[in-house]
């Protein structure tokens, strides 16, 4: 099976998960985003985007557009919690800019943020829509760890379960 994984990651959070999935995919080739051929005459593409504004980070929307027909299978880091209606929507959300492409699997996971975008959103009254609510600084706080190392597993374990996928 011709593998190609993408990443598209600001901070290094999406390349760790990539790091971690190419692990259980030693033949895959892997790409930044930035450096990414088309995925055309691959059998299946593992694209992993950082969550911006509740959709995939530009950089991956326009790969996401020029994927075609190769199956895919989407991964994400997000601030919020994975288990969250943000995290399913923004997955959602990216997934929508395949067009002629069938998805075969998602994988979302937690991502510490960038410690200047919290500056800057501390520095907000609290009654500002982005501004610092408890609520905010704990997912915030539990974000800060992540991806972890049980992340990078969850994401190996995923990512042997699409190779199971394809072979059957
Ligand atoms: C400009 C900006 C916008 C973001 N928007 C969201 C968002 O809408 N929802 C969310 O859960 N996290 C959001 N985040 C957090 C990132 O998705 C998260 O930290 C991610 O793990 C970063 O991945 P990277 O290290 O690969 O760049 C945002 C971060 C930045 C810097």
């Amino acid at each position: 099976m011709k593998t190609m994984i993408v990443y598209s990651s600001r901070t290094g959070n999406t390349e760790t998960i990539a790091r971690a999935i190419h692990q259980e995919m030693p033949r895959a080739e892997l790409f930044p985003v930035e450096e990414a051929p088309s995925p055309e005459g691959f059998d299946l593409l593992v694209l992993g985007f950082w969550v911006d504004k509740g959709t995939a980070d530009v950089a991956a929307r326009e790969y996401l557009q020029r994927v075609g027909t190769t199956p895919t299978a989407l991964f994400a880091t997000l601030g919020a919690y994975p288990d969250s209606n943000h995290a399913r929507e923004s997955m959602e959300r990216a997934s929508e800019f395949l067009s002629g492409a069938p998805l075969v699997g998602s994988f979302v996971c937690q991502g510490a943020v960038d410690s200047k975008l919290q500056n800057w959103m501390e520095s907000l009254p609290p009654d500002h829509p982005h501004g610092p609510t408890e609520e905010r600084l704990k997912r915030w706080r539990d974000a800060s760890t992540h991806p972890d190392g049980k992340d990078c597993e969850a994401a190996r374990v995923w990512a042997r379960g699409l190779i199971r996928e394809e072979r059957s």
